[in-house]
């Protein structure tokens, strides 16, 4: 199997360059970031403090978090059976879920599931800690990062998109605290593997930066495109 493992901070295009990338290899796409942001929503929803590990450890045996593909290969997210995975991309939950994911129990509970997909698939799998720890014999790792400021324009855009009415300043504040405590934190940091590619795609535009990032994985593994 082909693993692609993609790292970077939030924001960086890392979602939407890599569901395009995969379906340009006729790979499977593994969205991480998703996997915590449902464990956020479930300590949220309950009013949990996602700080507070007296709280959500607890809470973990009673969930059960599936990662299911609609037929058009879509990545989705089940709750005790609920497909949350509109609920999940709702602002408040970006924090929610930065903050569950410092807490090494919720690593360990959801790692059998990212792992298992790498050993049933070729994948192309993104998060913070895809490189480092989840697959550190991946075939090829991409660091993918932008500035703060590119990155807080695009999330800022793609936001007010879905009828957000904060303003860019917000947008980039929460971005620059998720950034600081996810690189920051003692389990699975974000940092860039030693072996990883770097790609910054602050200069460039989303068909540039594809083009770029499926470049390099042709070059590494060989995959080669299944669409033109
Ligand atoms: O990629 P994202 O923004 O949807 O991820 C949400 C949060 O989940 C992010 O702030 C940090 C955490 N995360 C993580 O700790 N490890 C991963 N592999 C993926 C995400």
């Amino acid at each position: 199997m082909i693993s692609v493992a993609i790292d970077g901070p939030g924001g960086a295009g890392k979602s939407s360059l890599s569901r395009r990338a995969a379906k340009y290899f006729g790979f499977i796409y593994v969205d991480t970031g998703a996997m915590y942001r449902t464990i956020g929503l479930a300590a949220c929803r309950r009013g949990l403090d996602t700080k507070d590990k007296s709280l959500i450890l607890p809470m973990l045996s009673g969930l059960v978090i599936e990662l299911k593909y609609n037929d058009a290969g879509e990545q989705r997210m089940f709750l005790n059976g609920e497909d949350v995975s509109a609920d999940i991309r709702l602002p408040e939950i970006s924090m929610c879920a930065s903050n569950v994911s410092a807490m090494p129990e919720v690593r360990s509970f959801l790692i059998d599931m990212q792992r298992d997909m790498a050993k049933k698939y070729n994948v192309i799998m993104d998060g913070r800690d895809i490189g480092t720890v989840i697959l550190p014999d991946a075939d090829v790792k991409i660091f993918l990062t932008a500035s703060l400021e590119a990155r807080a324009l695009r999330r800022y855009k793609e936001l007010c998109e879905k009828g957000f009415k904060g303003s860019l300043q917000e947008v980039t504040e929460d971005m620059k605290n998720r950034d600081f405590q996810d690189s920051n934190r003692a389990a699975a940091p974000l940092t860039v593997a030693e072996d990883a590619v770097l790609l910054d795609t602050s200069e460039y535009d989303f068909e540039e930066s594809l083009s770029m990032l499926c470049g390099i994985i042709s070059e590494k593994t060989g995959a080669k495109a299944v669409e033109p």
